[in-house]
């Protein structure tokens, strides 16, 4: 099966290329740096020749409320337009768990490139994630004040992006669901525990505060705004063993 992963050099992207490779598929792994662009529309029609599956694992350069919003938004409709050309038969997006209810500019722009695919005519299946245990750092630093770091004790609970891309593969072979289907790692613990757990972990010696008013991508939070209400299908790989294999890797 020829499947297009746009976004295919990325963290996800680059994992979910090599499990499908692996599987005995033809996969093209799309980026700006291979010649194919969803802003500009560059290399998009050849792209999709042929293509039965495409999965959309593209992320916005610019994480500022308004340049997410547009990328999004310019890039689902971009390459859907040209999914519909060639008759793409499933279109798989890799989304946020609580985007739509959990209020930031970052959620927004997934609930807009949402919105384009359940509207596309073109059948499709969204995965929401949690956060990846690989942004942990990220979510520090944007989150950190000099040496302290305020996050709130909502509960949190990171997937590996190494389950992340076994997940999204794993529906990409499947019938299209025109539906969501939710992914979350197999530990849920208080965010600010987990991010104080990873600092301490890497000898960063920020300390961790328990802020309930602290606010996650400038948006406020609850208990639940981080988690899935319903059934998640639950990745195997737990703090402990991610943080032996990254340092393994590294
Ligand atoms: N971070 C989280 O915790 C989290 C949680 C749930 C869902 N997600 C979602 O997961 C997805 C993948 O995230 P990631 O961390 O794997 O992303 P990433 O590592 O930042 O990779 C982004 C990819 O997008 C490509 N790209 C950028 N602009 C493009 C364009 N105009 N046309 C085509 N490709 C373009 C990049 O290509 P180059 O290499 O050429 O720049 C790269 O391959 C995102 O949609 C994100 O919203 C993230």
């Amino acid at each position: 099966m020829k499947i297009v992963v746009i976004g295919g050099t990325g963290l996800i992207g680059s994992k979910t290329v090599a499990i499908l490779r692996q599987g005995g598929h033809e996969v093209v792994a799309a980026s700006p740096k291979s010649g194919i662009n969803t802003i500009t529309g560059e290399g998009l029609k050849e792209a999709m020749a042929g293509t039965q599956v495409v999965i959309d694992l593209a992320n916005s350069p610019s994480f500022e409320d308004k340049a997410v919003l547009e990328f999004f938004e310019t890039s689902g409709r971009n390459l859907l337009a040209a999914e519909a050309a060639a008759s793409v038969r499933h279109h798989v997006a890799l989304s946020i768990v609580a985007t739509d209810r959990t209020d930031n500019g970052y959620f927004r722009a997934k609930v807009a490139q949402e919105k384009l695919i359940k509207t596309s005519g073109i059948p499709y299946t969204i995965v929401r994630s949690t956060q990846f245990l690989e942004f942990l750092r990220g979510i520090a630093d944007m989150s950190a004040d000099a040496n302290t770091v305020r996050i709130s004790p909502v509960l949190f609970q990171p997937i590996a992006a190494d389950d992340v891309a076994a997940n999204v593969a794993d529906v990409a072979l499947a019938a299209p669901r025109n539906g969501i289907v939710e992914i979350a790692g197999p530990e849920r613990a208080p965010f600010n525990e987990i991010i104080a757990r990873y600092l301490r972990a890497i000898g960063d010696p920020r300390k961790v505060v328990s802020d309930p008013e602290a606010r996650y991508g400038g948006g406020r939070i609850e208990e639940y705004s981080l988690v899935p209400l319903g059934e998640a299908r639950l990745g195997r790989t737990g703090f402990d063993e991610w943080f032996r294999r990254s340092r393994t890797a590294a």
